[in-house]
């Protein structure tokens, strides 16, 4: 039997980068994992809000906002309507396209 772990394709804007999201992981965690860079002060912890995205394609396809979440939207002063949301709470069940700047390649040091 073949054991195939499931994976998601989010596409980011403007940067272009294509990132495979696990079943369960947060497309935070897997920027990280895949070796990129993704705006962040709280290292994913839900309360810098610093790595929000846009939502473009695939809304569907999208976690339900958790009450953390939806705290840290609000405090963004952007409505809870599925268009914004944290990269850090957001998990994926198909592709899915957002919109964030400054998500780029890690520099080799
Ligand atoms: S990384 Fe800080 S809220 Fe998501």
């Amino acid at each position: 039997m073949t054991h195939r772990v499931a994976g998601h394709r989010v596409s980011v804007r403007p940067s272009g980068v294509e990132l495979e999201v696990l079943d369960g992981e947060d497309l935070f965690s897997a920027a990280q994992r895949l070796g990129y860079r993704w705006p962040t002060v709280c290292g994913g912890k839900g309360t810098c809000r610093t790595c929000f995205v846009a939502v473009e394609e695939g809304t569907e396809n999208c976690s339900p906002v958790d009450p953390l979440e939806r705290e840290g939207i609000e405090a963004l002063r952007k409505p809870v309507d599925g268009l914004t949301r944290l990269a850090c709470r957001l998990r994926v069940e198909g592709p899915v396209t957002v919109t964030k700047r400054g998500v780029r390649r890690r520099v080799q040091e």
